[in-house]
């Protein structure tokens, strides 16, 4: 019997945070990534008669783990977690780092240390489904906020997105693409702008956008391919062009 091809269900938790629930329709089971809270993930795997067989942590902010306990206290499975954050985030079965690769089901992940956001990060890249679960490194138009690296290391976070297949499918955790489109309309009104993407690409972007998030759809999974063109955090040049973004963005 042929196989059929797993799939990703977004669960929307808090204000605008995501949880990816990886669904292997052969076996019934499924995989959970960055929990923030269980309840939610909780009843949809009970709902759908899913077997959870594995959760994956991007990094140690609270509302992308905060849910883990309980959901493995409910449905028993192992936790994978960065190397990096083992004193911040306690409690898991498999600690990983750069080049590992995490196997659960049909699904092989190869682990990017991508630090920036917090200096641990990981991001979990599956090569033959060209998926990747970024957590909070890249957004919609945007990237994530630098807490605990430094401009380099975000900015060469940001490099290794390009090595990627065009046709990756970027899982980040926020719904963040309206707020940053509006910082990438004020970008494009500045006189001086050092970055100029793609003017008809993002209204293109833009149009798509709104009619998504009328229908209550969210923007995420992002397209590489896209977001090369008009995500401005791609297009800057240099460690000085995506710092003057990451000051100006954290302004607005
Ligand atoms: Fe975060």
């Amino acid at each position: 019997m042929a196989s059929t091809r797993p799939r990703v269900e977004l669960i929307p938790i808090f204000e605008d945070n995501y949880v990816f629930c990886l669904i292997d329709h052969d076996n019934q089971e499924a995989l959970v990534i960055d929990p923030g809270e269980a309840s939610k993930t909780s009843q949809f795997l009970k709902d759908n008669g899913l077997k959870l067989t594995g959760v994956l942590l991007t990094h140690h902010h609270n509302d992308h783990i905060g849910g883990v306990r309980s959901l493995v206290t409910e449905h028993p499975a192992p936790v994978i977690a960065p190397k990096k954050n083992k004193t911040q985030i306690g409690a898991a079965d498999t600690w990983v780092a750069e080049g590992e690769r995490v196997q659960l089901g049909p699904f092989n992940f190869e682990v990017l240390e991508l630090p920036g956001h917090t200096l641990g990060h990981v991001a979990y890249w599956e090569p033959k489904l060209k998926w990747l679960f970024s957590g909070d490194v890249l957004f919609g138009l945007g990237c994530g906020r630098i807490f605990e690296g430094t401009y380099e290391q975000a900015y060469e976070s940001l490099q290794r997105f390009k090595k990627l297949p065009m046709e990756t499918l970027i899982y980040c955790t926020h719904e963040y693409t309206e707020a940053n489109l509006n910082f990438c309309n004020m970008l494009s009104n500045l006189d001086n702008s050092p970055i100029t993407g793609d003017s008809e690409e993002l209204e293109m972007y833009a149009n798509q956008l709104h009619s998504r998030r009328e229908m209550d759809l969210p923007s995420v999974p992002l397209k590489l391919s896209v977001e090369m063109r008009v995500n401005p955090f791609l297009l800057a040049k240099s460690v000085s062009q995506f710092s003057y973004l990451r000051d100006l963005r954290n302004k607005q």
